[in-house]
């Protein structure tokens, strides 16, 4: 506890912490850095200071002050808890574990930071950081430790948490596993309990907990259409399915990308394909554009000729996924601007802006050609 004193970092939601903002943060944190959350978290806070303002917002609001930080069901659930917390009309939040645990997205590691941190509850937290702090403390065998079940490692933490201090007594846990104790480099050296560390001990605090096999990687290829005519830009609104098509039945690298964009305003776009040289090719050709501006906008040879056509290429990594984009703009000339879509797409020409949240990727590929604008 001392150690944690003297060397906790200097995060904004431990400035002057509130039930509120502790949860936020404790959601944020889910599988994103601290470094990656610290901005978020003081837009979010500035623009929803309470549950309330969180709760009368639209969800494409709170979207878009996600677009960025990944992983976007923990906005929704996040969301949908406000709006509970508020409907239930207690004119609070909830005052124990067991009642965070009821709200959607707050799991066991989640409702025992919050229980703990925000209201005093003597109750672990157990996260990845705090996983390999505990298991690298009581076993010197990295298989024993790989066999840990997680309920035996909240177990073990159940033990040990301070009574009177245990939310410091979790985050202490955790900031040694975020700082003095990660996964591939230790300083066992200034760490406050290498007396007791067996791992730290034997000298095998790096061989604890064994790596897991990570999941292979897929090499995806896909295309996207920036569609542009003066300032406005061809969106497709949440749940859309225009995907453009290509000639060729490729593979997939996954079936279904809509889950991924839902709530977000999205561009056209080709499906995900498994990326071989043969699918690179036909996505870095014009003609698959061409033959979408005539099927799919009803642009004649003319028209298609008289737009600007031109193409970036990068990587964008999703979970498993490291996709190769092409975007591609197409600059429809002025004169052409109020063509009609064709029947059915979906689409509008929009200047994006907060009312049309758009996913990291959308936000990629658009500020290629404009720089700026998003
Ligand atoms: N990781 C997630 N939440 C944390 C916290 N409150 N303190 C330290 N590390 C954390």
């Amino acid at each position: 506890m001392d150690w944690f004193q003297a060397h906790s970092r200097a995060l904004p939601w431990r400035r002057t912490p509130t039930l509120y903002g502790t949860w936020v943060s404790e959601i944020m944190l889910q599988q994103t850095t601290v470094a990656a959350v610290i901005p978020y978290w003081e837009k979010f806070m500035a623009r929803f200071p309470n549950v309330q303002t969180l709760a009368a917002a639209p969800e494409s609001e709170i979207l878009s002050l996600w677009s960025g930080l990944g992983y976007y069901r923990r906005a929704k659930n996040l969301h949908r808890a406000a709006r509970m917390v508020v409907d239930q009309g207690r004119g609070g939040l909830p005052t124990c574990r067991k009642e965070w645990q009821a709200l959607p997205g707050v799991g066991t590691y989640a409702s025992g930071a919050i229980a703990s941190i925000g209201l005093g509850e003597v109750v672990p937290a157990v996260d990845a950081n705090a996983r390999r702090v505990l298991s690298r403390w009581f076993y010197d065998d990295p298989i024993a430790a790989g066999n840990l079940r997680p309920s035996e490692l909240e177990e073990l933490a159940s033990r040990m948490v301070l009574p009177h201090q245990p939310g410091q007594w979790n985050e202490a846990v955790m900031e040694l596993g975020a700082t003095l104790c990660q996964a591939a480099s230790v300083q066992c050296s200034q760490c406050p309990v290498l007396d007791q560390c067996k791992a730290g001990l034997a000298a095998v605090a790096l061989e604890i907990p064994p790596p897991k096999k990570p999941k292979p990687t897929l090499a995806i290829a896909v295309a996207t259409l920036v569609v542009r005519c003066e300032d406005k830009i061809l969106l497709l609104p949440p749940g859309s399915r225009e995907t453009v098509d290509l000639a060729g039945k490729w593979e997939l690298g996954r079936a279904d990308i809509s889950g991924l964009n839902h709530g977000f305003w999205t561009l056209p776009q080709t499906p995900w394909y498994l990326a071989t040289e043969k699918v690179d090719k036909v996505l870095d050709d014009p003609t698959f554009v061409r033959l979408w501006l005539r099927g799919r906008l009803n642009l004649s040879s003319a028209q298609i000729r008289a737009c600007l056509m031109r193409k970036t290429s990068f990587g964008h990594s999703i979970t498993h996924h490291r996709l190769g984009m092409r975007a591609w703009e197409i600059q429809i000339p002025e004169h052409y601007c109020n063509v009609k879509l064709a029947q059915g797409i979906p689409g509008h020409f929009l200047i994006p802006s907060t009312d049309t949240p758009v996913s990291k990727l959308v936000t990629k590929s658009l500020e290629r050609f404009f720089e700026g604008i998003v």
